[in-house]
């Protein structure tokens, strides 16, 4: 089946060459942004993890990688208020340059909750690398420094972000059809 013909999907917003070339230019500013310097690249997991892969593959310069689990959504279509952290990282941010490495942000509260901790912790700097940005569904003012793409404020699935946990192996970002959970 083509991924245009997929039913699940209205449309497919990227795929997986337009996101490794989002990848690409932002690992290009990463290494710019961080010469000299190795910042700790901290995965959210879950949805992050292939956005991740191809960011990382692209950057020259050292990094170290660490992964963090928080829960903010619990298997529908919309976020709760309520950040909970599941699994905390292994590495000290004390004094260290911090990149989160995200799959979307939208409300912005997953983020605001990240950058507290890290900055709590006494990380030097915390920025931040998206895949996307939903602009329009930012609840308080929030900004990555990094995005891959500005998206709609639209539900969308693949390429590691899930529709209740499944369809995150897709090699693409596609619009779930609204059928599927109305
Ligand atoms: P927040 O609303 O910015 O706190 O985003 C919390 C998390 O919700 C993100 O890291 C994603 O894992 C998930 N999320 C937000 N929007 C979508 C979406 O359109 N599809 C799938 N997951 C999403």
């Amino acid at each position: 089946m083509s991924e245009l013909a997929d039913p699940r999907f209205t449309k497919i917003l990227h795929n997986h060459q337009e996101i490794e070339g989002a990848a690409k230019r932002i690992a290009a500013r990463i290494d710019q942004d961080y010469a000299g310097k190795t910042p700790v690249m901290v995965v959210v997991l879950k949805g992050a993890v292939m956005w991740a892969g191809d960011l990382f593959r692209n950057i020259t310069n050292d990094i170290e990688m660490d992964f963090i689990d928080i829960a903010s959504y619990h298997g529908g279509i919309s976020s709760s208020n309520k950040i909970t952290l599941r699994t905390d990282l292994t590495t000290d941010v004390k004094d260290r340059d911090v990149i989160i490495v995200e799959d979307i942000v939208d409300t912005g509260l997953s983020l605001r909750f990240l950058e507290d901790l890290l900055k709590s912790r006494g990380a030097r700097s915390v920025q931040t690398a998206t895949m996307l940005n939903k602009k329009a569904g930012h609840k308080i003012d929030v900004s990555a420094k990094y995005v891959g793409f500005e998206i709609d404020n639209e539900f969308v699935a693949g390429y590691g972000l899930d529709y209740q946990e499944i369809w995150r192996n897709l090699p693409f970002i596609g619009v779930v059809n609204p059928e599927i959970y109305s």
